[in-house]
């Protein structure tokens, strides 16, 4: 099997990090992967906002959390030293796809630089909501945008199970 397609099979969501920080250098070449992602007609509108301030993200989580109600929900970003937060604009019919996109190009190349990654959409109503108003500021997201999805970076603690994938999704006509 070639290194891109063992990347591709062997990832799996990180939800254990270890406190060690990630690197600039890794993070530049992770949002550089993010950056060259294909879009739709090429309009690039996806933005990425990079957390790492510890005390920032702990408000983040506490107000999240209390809007949310679901206590299991309250260590949504497993305490990652990185979390990205993908939004744009909101009229772009292809906005949420291609966060999607970006996403795992930036997941792929964590994986190649040897750091873990989740997906995080559990975010998703409370920043679209009245209550994430304040956070969507924050973020640096104006009000013709829209959060898409998150991103947690960190070093590996420990793997996670792998989830086995349901059969019969593809049809050959
Ligand atoms: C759009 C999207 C949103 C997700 N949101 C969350 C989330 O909020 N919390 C979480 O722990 N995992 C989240 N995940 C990770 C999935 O649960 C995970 O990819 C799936 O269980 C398969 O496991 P694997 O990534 O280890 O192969 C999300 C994945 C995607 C693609």
């Amino acid at each position: 099997m070639n290194e891109t397609m063992e990347a591709l099979l062997e990832r799996r969501s990180t939800r254990h990090y270890t406190e060690e920080p990630v690197s600039e250098e890794a993070l530049a070449q992770i949002l550089e992967a993010g950056l060259w992602a294909p879009t739709a007609r090429n309009r690039q509108e996806v933005k990425i906002a990079v957390a790492r301030d510890p005390e920032w993200r702990a408000r983040f989580r506490a107000a999240f959390s209390a809007a949310d109600g679901r206590p299991n929900f309250a260590n949504f970003d497993f305490g990652c030293p990185v979390f990205l937060f993908l939004y744009g604009e909101k009229d772009f019919p292809y906005i949420e796809m291609d966060s999607g996109i970006v996403v795992e190009n930036m997941a792929i190349a964590a994986q190649s630089l040897g750091l873990g990654t989740v997906i995080i959409g559990c975010i998703r109503d409370f920043l679209r909501s009245e209550a994430g108003a304040h956070w969507r500021a924050d973020i640096g997201m104006t009000e013709e945008d829209l959060f898409t999805v998150g991103l947690c970076i960190g070093h590996i603690e420990r793997p996670t199970k792998k989830q086995e994938r349901k059969e019969g999704r593809v049809r050959y006509l």
